[in-house]
């Protein structure tokens, strides 16, 4: 430990287990102890290990499957160092589930993401901190203090060092989409291509539309998650029939995986995926198509410049450069 992380504790919930460790890890410090059972009847029960009193406390969990477990644990740990008087709580939470619901689209829905954000807050956080949220304007949904990380520059500097990005274009799958994928093109100084899609269910996906030039380019698809990988499945076989090359590239922030999503992220249109490791990836799915990248440097460096008081928007204004392919 040194004077950046004197005072400060990480723990985690059991979302993301290996991620929380490598953050600690490059902080030089370890995991802090806490029993994290169930009652009989499934209840979550939590148990502090050491004293937290005035404590920096960092609870690192993602809230994906089984995301009601998840979400509770994170309430409950929250809770739990509230009551044993940590200095200041922030959750740290990679993936920040709940979001696709995060306004009404048509009459007699919840807003799940504003329903998610004031139960962390009532449950004691003063801090939450997420990567890429499935809209920016969630961040508003806290009020608390929120700060909202990227892994866009991890993920492009990984795509300009791995393939050749000449004669390629950046796709929006959808227009919501649009702002993520302009910070790809911007970064990788790559064309931008917007794709219109339709959903009938979450699992019908229709593409009415290509906006841009595809014909004889290679596309990289980029998104915030893969969750079925119907999206990117339907974008993949739009671009190919508007004459894009067939050797599709994937990069998402969140790898959600959920079923059928090994039987689209085998069809042979799609080359490569990119995801990082907000999410753990089931084994029958760590396919050699599937590129898994850290966030732990971010959000270990996140965690010292909250520590000590410092910018963390400057921190990721440097990293959001263009830099030519
Ligand atoms: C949609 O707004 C999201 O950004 C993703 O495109 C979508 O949720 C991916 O879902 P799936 O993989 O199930 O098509």
């Amino acid at each position: 430990m040194d004077n950046r992380t004197a005072g400060v504790a990480i723990y985690c919930g059991s979302a993301t287990p290996a991620l929380a460790a490598a953050v600690a890890g490059h902080l030089g410090l370890t995991l802090g102890g806490r029993e994290l059972t169930r009652f009989p009847d499934g209840e979550v029960r939590v148990q502090l290990e050491q004293s937290v009193r005035g404590r920096d406390i960092y609870i690192i969990q993602s809230t994906c499957a089984p995301v009601n477990e998840h979400l509770m644990e994170l309430l409950i740990l929250i809770d739990a160092f509230h009551r044993a008087s940590a200095g200041r709580i922030t959750a740290i939470i990679p993936y920040y589930g709940y979001a696709r619901q995060e306004k009404k689209t048509t009459g007699r829905e919840p807003i799940t993401a504003k329903l998610v954000a004031n139960l962390i807050a009532e449950a004691g956080a003063h801090r939450v901190v997420a990567v890429d949220l499935h809209s920016a304007a969630i961040q508003g949904f806290f009020d608390i203090g929120m700060d909202h990380l990227t892994a866009v520059p991890l993920i492009a500097e990984y795509l300009r060092a791995t393939f050749d990005l000449t004669n390629t274009v950046v796709v929006a799958p959808d227009t919501g989409g649009a702002k993520l994928a302009d910070s790809y093109a911007f970064m990788l100084n790559l064309p931008l291509v917007v794709m219109h899609k339709r959903r009938a269910s979450p699992h019908d996906v229709e593409v009415r539309a290509v906006v841009g030039s595809v014909i004889g380019k290679r596309p990289i698809i980029v998104d915030d998650i893969i969750a079925t990988g119907g999206t990117i499945r339907a974008c993949a076989h739009a671009l190919v029939e508007a004459g894009a090359l067939p050797e599709v590239i994937v990069a998402a922030t969140h790898p959600v995986f959920s079923p059928p999503v090994a039987d689209y992220l085998n069809d042979p249109l799609i080359s490569s995926v990119i995801v990082t490791d907000t999410i753990p990836i089931p084994a029958a799915l760590r396919l050699p198509k599937v590129q898994e990248l850290s966030v732990a440097p971010l959000l270990a460096e996140a965690i010292t410049r909250l520590h000590t008081d410092r910018s963390i928007s400057e921190y990721l204004r440097a990293h959001r450069e263009r830099r030519p392919v």
